[in-house]
């Protein structure tokens, strides 16, 4: 009997591996452009560092987490995301002692059991982006303007910023009182979930999809309405920020994230060609939570983005996809072999993709099979070619063939490549 994968973890297979790679190297341009670095943290954390961060009452800590006690009985948790650990990263090594600002970036699997659909898995990869230290609106623009950056590099147009700010400590928690007094007296119209969270995490009876809550929530107050001064100074300047650089976006007083640790600004980027799995980065400030970790009162913003559904959708746009190697060899013969496999060697110690057949084939199986392989250039090289020290190169794109020297072969592949 085969043995299967789990359900909701996938394999990227070597087809799919080209479209990653590419979205990957144009994220760590665009970030180390911006000046973040790459840290790197453990996939599996303590779990109270997941449930003291994200918060007990999330749909992530309630029923997502893969939790397992290790063989000491610590509990022990498969990351569910990712800024949880570069918070605790940046407390453990206490950064911010020799310098509280850092931008950091993280690329990695994230695991969640969630039902999986279409852009939902349980084991998912996520890219995202730190900023800590630093309070000001600017970097809340810059993070939004790195992602409109990073949309256009790797050829989306496509995803729209809902934009929204949450408050923080001195006024939220007045907010609270009022949508919960507004959703007491409509309890009976909203769905069994969200009555049960009602009084734990009543700003998520916002987000819920159910179209009874949707239509009951429908004159609930807005949060936009309810911020401090403080807090709608530091979202009015986001805003004019974003305005002056070209960035468009919607506000939703109804975005409210599935996460608790956020404050002021909260941000989705979303797509309408992914069906119900619409949100392709989504991230905001949670000025609270590296002293929450138990470091020092510093705030920070980030964002993360689903690659599963960025690479869907860059697909869908036909980014072009993967070039084959820059040259495949045909050879005919022992010694055209041989000499061919020492040329690949040295060919690929210069950086030039090459690749080459290990079994005797014939020429026409060869050139069918650089066809495939998406070469863009052939070398064709027999035995009796060899000895008069001259090969054939074709060009695969024009399909146009010339007789060229052995001797200057690795000089004129290498021009080649750069061209
Ligand atoms: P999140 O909204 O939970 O935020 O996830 C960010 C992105 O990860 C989503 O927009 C989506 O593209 C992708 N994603 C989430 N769950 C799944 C899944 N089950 N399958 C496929 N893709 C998924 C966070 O994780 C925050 N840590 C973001 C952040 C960073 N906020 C501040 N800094």
């Amino acid at each position: 009997m085969k043995v299967t994968s789990i359900k909701g973890f996938s394999d990227i297979l070597p087809e799919e591996v080209g479209v990653w790679q590419r979205v990957e190297a144009a994220a760590r341009e665009i970030f180390e452009a911006y000046n973040f670095t790459e840290i790197r943290i453990p996939i599996v954390e303590k779990t109270e560092l997941f449930s003291r961060s994200i918060g007990e009452a999330t749909d992530i800590v309630e029923k997502e987490m893969y939790t397992f006690d290790d063989r000491d009985r610590t509990q022990i948790t498969l990351r569910p995301e990712g800024t949880a650990g570069v918070v605790r990263a940046y407390v453990q090594s206490e950064m911010y002692k020799s310098e509280p600002v850092r931008k950091l970036y993280y690329l990695g699997p994230m695991f969640r059991r969630e039902r999986p659909q279409k852009g939902r898995l349980r084991q998912f990869h996520q890219i995202g982006a730190e900023a800590l230290g630093r309070g000001d609106p600017l970097i809340d623009a810059e993070i939004l303007l790195l992602l409109q950056d990073f949309f256009a590099a790797v050829g989306l147009t496509e995803p729209a910023l809902q934009l929204n700010s949450l408050g923080d400590t001195a006024c939220r928690p007045q907010y609270r009182e009022k949508l919960l007094a507004f959703l007491k007296a409509h309890e009976q119209e909203l769905c069994g979930d969200c009555r049960r969270r009602i009084d734990r995490n009543p700003l998520r009876v916002l987000d819920c999809k159910e179209p009874g809550c949707i239509a009951a929530t429908h004159d609930a107050p807005s949060i936009l309405d309810s911020l401090c001064a403080p807090c709608q100074e530091h979202f009015a300047a986001v805003q004019r920020l974003l305005r002056d650089t070209g960035v468009n976006f919607r506000l939703n007083p109804r975005m409210v994230r599935g996460l608790d640790y956020y404050c002021r600004t909260t941000f989705e980027w979303t797509t309408t060609q992914l069906g119900s799995q619409s949100a392709v980065a989504a991230g905001g400030r949670y000025d609270g939570l590296v002293e929450q970790l138990g470091g020092p009162a510093i705030p920070g913003v980030g964002f993360a983005l689903g690659i599963e559904r960025l690479t869907m959708l860059v697909k869908m746009q036909e980014m072009p996809t993967s070039a084959g190697p820059d040259v495949y060899i045909v050879w005919v013969g022992t010694a055209a072999r041989d000499w061919a496999f020492s040329l690949t060697h040295r060919l690929r110690q210069k950086n030039i993709a090459v690749e080459l057949e290990g079994e005797a084939r014939s020429l026409k199986s060869q050139m069918r099979r650089a066809d495939k392989f998406k070469a863009r250039a052939v070398l064709i090289v027999g035995d009796d070619e060899l000895a008069k020290g001259r090969a054939v190169l074709r060009d695969m794109a024009c399909k146009q063939q010339e007789e060229i020297d052995l001797n200057g072969i690795e000089a004129e592949l290498t021009a080649r490549k750069a061209s």
